[in-house]
Protein backbone atom coordinates (compact mmCIF):
# COMPACT_ATOMS: atom_id res chain seq x y z
CA UNK A 1 0.00 0.00 0.00
CA UNK A 2 1.03 3.71 -0.94
CA UNK A 3 2.62 5.45 1.89
CA UNK A 4 4.12 8.16 -0.43
CA UNK A 5 2.46 10.72 -3.05
CA UNK A 6 4.58 12.88 -4.92
CA UNK A 7 4.01 16.08 -7.37
CA UNK A 8 6.00 19.12 -9.20
CA UNK A 9 3.90 21.79 -9.11
CA UNK A 10 4.01 25.40 -7.75
CA UNK A 11 3.12 25.21 -3.86
CA UNK A 12 0.02 26.74 -3.93
CA UNK A 13 -1.14 25.49 -7.29
CA UNK A 14 -0.53 21.80 -5.29
CA UNK A 15 -2.58 22.59 -2.22
CA UNK A 16 -5.16 24.10 -4.42
CA UNK A 17 -5.41 20.15 -5.49
CA UNK A 18 -5.81 18.58 -2.29
CA UNK A 19 -9.10 18.03 0.22
CA UNK A 20 -10.01 20.38 2.83
CA UNK A 21 -9.10 19.26 6.42
CA UNK A 22 -7.38 16.01 4.54
CA UNK A 23 -3.56 16.60 6.54
CA UNK A 24 -2.56 15.30 9.90
CA UNK A 25 0.44 17.78 9.91
CA UNK A 26 2.33 20.98 7.62
CA UNK A 27 6.15 21.32 7.78
CA UNK A 28 7.58 23.24 4.93
CA UNK A 29 10.74 25.44 4.54
CA UNK A 30 9.78 28.05 1.53
CA UNK A 31 12.39 29.89 -0.35
CA UNK A 32 11.65 33.03 1.63
CA UNK A 33 12.44 36.29 -0.16
CA UNK A 34 15.57 37.00 2.72
CA UNK A 35 17.16 34.28 0.91
CA UNK A 36 18.14 36.49 -1.81
CA UNK A 37 20.22 38.86 0.69
CA UNK A 38 21.73 36.36 2.36
CA UNK A 39 23.08 35.28 -1.26
CA UNK A 40 24.29 39.24 -1.59
CA UNK A 41 26.58 39.02 1.45
CA UNK A 42 27.68 35.35 0.97
CA UNK A 43 25.87 34.15 3.91
CA UNK A 44 24.17 31.37 2.75
CA UNK A 45 24.71 27.60 0.71
CA UNK A 46 25.23 27.77 -3.17
CA UNK A 47 22.30 26.15 -4.89
CA UNK A 48 23.77 23.41 -7.05
CA UNK A 49 22.76 22.91 -10.74
CA UNK A 50 24.29 22.86 -13.96
CA UNK A 51 27.63 24.80 -14.87
CA UNK A 52 24.74 26.34 -17.80
CA UNK A 53 22.51 27.60 -15.35
CA UNK A 54 22.62 31.22 -15.61
CA UNK A 55 20.40 30.82 -12.11
CA UNK A 56 22.38 28.81 -9.91
CA UNK A 57 19.55 29.81 -7.05
CA UNK A 58 15.78 28.63 -5.74
CA UNK A 59 13.41 30.65 -7.31
CA UNK A 60 12.24 32.41 -4.27
CA UNK A 61 8.94 32.14 -2.96
CA UNK A 62 7.87 35.90 -2.32
CA UNK A 63 6.54 37.59 0.64
CA UNK A 64 3.77 38.74 -0.95
CA UNK A 65 2.47 35.29 -1.80
CA UNK A 66 2.08 34.29 1.66
CA UNK A 67 -1.51 35.06 2.37
CA UNK A 68 -2.29 32.74 -0.55
CA UNK A 69 -0.37 29.95 0.74
CA UNK A 70 -1.13 30.13 4.13
CA UNK A 71 -4.39 30.27 3.48
CA UNK A 72 -4.17 27.12 1.55
CA UNK A 73 -2.31 25.74 4.45
CA UNK A 74 -5.13 26.20 6.42
CA UNK A 75 -7.87 24.39 4.58
CA UNK A 76 -6.35 21.74 3.92
CA UNK A 77 -5.08 20.73 7.45
CA UNK A 78 -7.35 19.11 10.04
CA UNK A 79 -9.62 20.79 11.83
CA UNK A 80 -7.34 20.01 14.94
CA UNK A 81 -3.47 20.47 13.97
CA UNK A 82 -0.34 22.10 13.59
CA UNK A 83 1.62 24.01 11.17
CA UNK A 84 5.61 24.62 11.15
CA UNK A 85 7.13 27.07 9.11
CA UNK A 86 10.93 27.28 8.96
CA UNK A 87 12.39 30.53 8.16
CA UNK A 88 14.91 33.10 9.33
CA UNK A 89 14.12 36.07 11.77
CA UNK A 90 13.55 38.74 9.13
CA UNK A 91 10.92 36.37 7.67
CA UNK A 92 9.12 35.30 10.89
CA UNK A 93 7.77 39.04 11.49
CA UNK A 94 6.73 38.99 8.09
CA UNK A 95 4.63 35.74 7.74
CA UNK A 96 3.64 35.37 11.21
CA UNK A 97 0.45 38.45 11.03
CA UNK A 98 -0.64 36.90 7.25
CA UNK A 99 -0.49 33.28 9.52
CA UNK A 100 -2.79 34.57 12.09
CA UNK A 101 -5.03 36.40 9.52
CA UNK A 102 -5.45 33.04 7.89
CA UNK A 103 -6.97 31.46 10.80
CA UNK A 104 -4.01 29.88 12.79
CA UNK A 105 -2.95 30.78 16.33
CA UNK A 106 0.96 31.34 16.61
CA UNK A 107 2.30 29.51 19.80
CA UNK A 108 6.16 30.70 19.72
CA UNK A 109 9.11 30.77 17.42
CA UNK A 110 10.99 26.96 18.70
CA UNK A 111 14.76 27.92 18.06
CA UNK A 112 16.42 25.47 15.47
CA UNK A 113 20.17 25.28 17.40
CA UNK A 114 22.50 24.23 14.45
CA UNK A 115 25.25 23.36 17.42
CA UNK A 116 28.01 25.15 15.29
CA UNK A 117 28.60 28.99 13.93
CA UNK A 118 27.68 29.91 10.62
CA UNK A 119 28.33 33.16 8.70
CA UNK A 120 27.41 36.36 9.74
CA UNK A 121 28.40 40.19 10.28
CA UNK A 122 25.88 41.12 13.38
CA UNK A 123 26.65 37.94 15.60
CA UNK A 124 27.46 34.54 13.61
CA UNK A 125 24.66 32.98 12.80
CA UNK A 126 23.88 29.43 15.32
CA UNK A 127 20.03 29.22 14.67
CA UNK A 128 16.75 29.61 12.80
CA UNK A 129 13.50 29.64 13.82
CA UNK A 130 10.66 27.04 13.53
CA UNK A 131 7.14 28.89 13.69
CA UNK A 132 4.53 27.04 15.87
CA UNK A 133 1.10 27.43 14.41
CA UNK A 134 -1.97 25.65 15.88
CA UNK A 135 -5.56 25.22 14.15
CA UNK A 136 -7.83 24.57 16.18
CA UNK A 137 -6.58 23.02 19.38
CA UNK A 138 -4.42 19.90 19.38
CA UNK A 139 -2.49 18.95 22.20
CA UNK A 140 1.30 18.42 21.81
CA UNK A 141 2.15 14.20 22.38
CA UNK A 142 5.48 15.08 24.39
CA UNK A 143 4.69 18.42 27.24
CA UNK A 144 8.12 17.73 28.20
CA UNK A 145 9.72 19.08 24.86
CA UNK A 146 12.03 22.13 25.41
CA UNK A 147 11.66 24.99 23.00
CA UNK A 148 15.38 24.81 21.60
CA UNK A 149 16.08 22.10 19.20
CA UNK A 150 19.05 20.90 18.41
CA UNK A 151 20.48 19.31 15.84
CA UNK A 152 23.39 20.02 13.75
CA UNK A 153 23.48 21.65 10.30
CA UNK A 154 23.99 19.10 7.41
CA UNK A 155 27.20 19.99 5.43
CA UNK A 156 27.04 19.42 1.54
CA UNK A 157 23.88 18.39 1.13
CA UNK A 158 20.91 19.64 -1.02
CA UNK A 159 20.59 23.56 -0.76
CA UNK A 160 18.96 24.89 2.65
CA UNK A 161 18.68 21.02 3.41
CA UNK A 162 17.20 20.48 6.71
CA UNK A 163 18.38 17.98 9.59
CA UNK A 164 16.05 15.00 9.17
CA UNK A 165 16.18 15.27 12.91
CA UNK A 166 14.59 18.62 13.37
CA UNK A 167 11.21 17.08 11.64
CA UNK A 168 11.11 14.05 13.95
CA UNK A 169 11.06 16.07 16.83
CA UNK A 170 8.29 18.21 15.21
CA UNK A 171 6.68 14.63 13.63
CA UNK A 172 6.34 13.16 16.99
CA UNK A 173 4.80 15.74 18.73
CA UNK A 174 2.35 16.57 16.62
CA UNK A 175 0.90 13.67 14.46
CA UNK A 176 0.24 9.71 15.33
CA UNK A 177 1.38 6.89 13.55
CA UNK A 178 -0.13 6.29 9.68
CA UNK A 179 -0.94 10.11 9.84
CA UNK A 180 -0.90 12.31 6.79
CA UNK A 181 2.21 14.91 6.87
CA UNK A 182 2.41 17.31 4.02
CA UNK A 183 5.84 19.65 2.37
CA UNK A 184 4.79 21.94 -0.74
CA UNK A 185 8.85 22.95 -0.47
CA UNK A 186 10.19 19.54 -0.02
CA UNK A 187 13.47 20.29 -1.64
CA UNK A 188 15.76 16.80 -0.34
CA UNK A 189 13.00 15.51 1.42
CA UNK A 190 13.80 15.97 4.90
CA UNK A 191 10.61 15.99 6.32
CA UNK A 192 9.75 13.43 4.36
CA UNK A 193 12.20 11.02 5.38
CA UNK A 194 11.61 11.77 9.06
CA UNK A 195 7.53 11.01 7.90
CA UNK A 196 8.45 7.54 6.74
CA UNK A 197 11.06 6.54 9.38
CA UNK A 198 8.23 7.25 11.80
CA UNK A 199 5.68 5.54 9.73
CA UNK A 200 3.74 8.17 8.90
CA UNK A 201 2.85 8.67 4.98
CA UNK A 202 4.26 11.49 3.55
CA UNK A 203 2.44 14.20 0.73
CA UNK A 204 5.17 16.12 -0.85
CA UNK A 205 5.84 18.47 -3.82
CA UNK A 206 8.69 20.87 -5.36
CA UNK A 207 8.74 22.80 -8.50
CA UNK A 208 12.32 21.18 -9.27
CA UNK A 209 13.74 18.23 -11.22
CA UNK A 210 16.85 18.00 -8.88
CA UNK A 211 14.61 17.70 -5.53
CA UNK A 212 12.10 15.28 -7.60
CA UNK A 213 15.15 12.80 -7.96
CA UNK A 214 17.11 13.88 -4.62
CA UNK A 215 14.13 13.31 -2.42
CA UNK A 216 12.68 10.25 -4.66
CA UNK A 217 16.35 8.46 -3.70
CA UNK A 218 15.72 9.23 0.05
CA UNK A 219 12.23 8.16 0.34
CA UNK A 220 13.20 4.72 -1.38
CA UNK A 221 15.72 3.97 1.32
CA UNK A 222 13.34 4.03 3.90
CA UNK A 223 10.51 2.49 2.72
CA UNK A 224 8.60 4.87 0.56
CA UNK A 225 6.42 3.18 -1.48
CA UNK A 226 5.10 5.70 -3.99
CA UNK A 227 1.25 5.49 -5.10
CA UNK A 228 -1.68 7.88 -4.66
CA UNK A 229 -2.71 8.85 -1.21
CA UNK A 230 -5.68 11.14 -3.05
CA UNK A 231 -7.42 9.60 -5.44
CA UNK A 232 -9.47 11.80 -8.34
CA UNK A 233 -13.12 12.93 -6.78
CA UNK A 234 -15.71 15.43 -8.13
CA UNK A 235 -15.65 18.81 -8.73
CA UNK A 236 -16.32 20.34 -5.68
CA UNK A 237 -19.81 23.30 -5.46
CA UNK A 238 -17.13 26.06 -6.27
CA UNK A 239 -15.92 24.30 -9.41
CA UNK A 240 -12.11 23.77 -8.38
CA UNK A 241 -11.34 19.81 -9.14
CA UNK A 242 -10.18 18.44 -5.76
CA UNK A 243 -8.83 14.75 -4.89
CA UNK A 244 -10.50 12.85 -2.31
CA UNK A 245 -7.83 11.35 0.49
CA UNK A 246 -7.51 7.48 0.35
CA UNK A 247 -7.68 6.09 3.81
CA UNK A 248 -5.18 3.80 4.93
C1 LIG B 1 14.65 25.91 1.28
S1 LIG B 1 14.35 24.65 0.09
C2 LIG B 1 13.65 23.33 1.03
C3 LIG B 1 14.72 22.52 1.72
C4 LIG B 1 14.15 21.34 2.48
N1 LIG B 1 13.49 21.74 3.70
C5 LIG B 1 15.23 20.33 2.78
O1 LIG B 1 15.42 19.96 3.97
O2 LIG B 1 15.92 19.90 1.85
C6 LIG B 1 12.99 25.30 -0.80
C7 LIG B 1 12.51 24.49 -1.99
O3 LIG B 1 11.37 25.15 -2.57
C8 LIG B 1 11.35 24.89 -3.96
N2 LIG B 1 10.48 25.90 -4.60
C9 LIG B 1 10.78 27.16 -4.99
N3 LIG B 1 9.66 27.80 -5.44
C10 LIG B 1 8.63 26.91 -5.34
C11 LIG B 1 7.24 26.97 -5.62
N4 LIG B 1 6.67 28.08 -6.08
N5 LIG B 1 6.50 25.87 -5.39
C12 LIG B 1 7.07 24.72 -4.91
N6 LIG B 1 8.39 24.60 -4.62
C13 LIG B 1 9.16 25.68 -4.82
C14 LIG B 1 12.82 24.93 -4.36
O4 LIG B 1 13.01 24.18 -5.55
C15 LIG B 1 13.51 24.31 -3.13
O5 LIG B 1 13.73 22.92 -3.32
Amino acid sequence: MANLELAQLDAVEWLKSLPSASVDLLITDPPYESLEKHRAVGTTTRLKVSAGSSNPWFTVFPNARFAELFSEVYRVLERNSHFYLMCDQETAFVAKPIAENAGFKFWKPLIWDKCTIGMGYHYRARYEFVLFFEKGKRKLNDLGIADVLTAPRVRGGYPAEKPVALSETLILQSSSAGGLVVDPFMGSGSVGVAALKLSRRFAGNDVSDSSLAHARARFAQVGGHEGRLFAAADADPAGQRRLALVRP
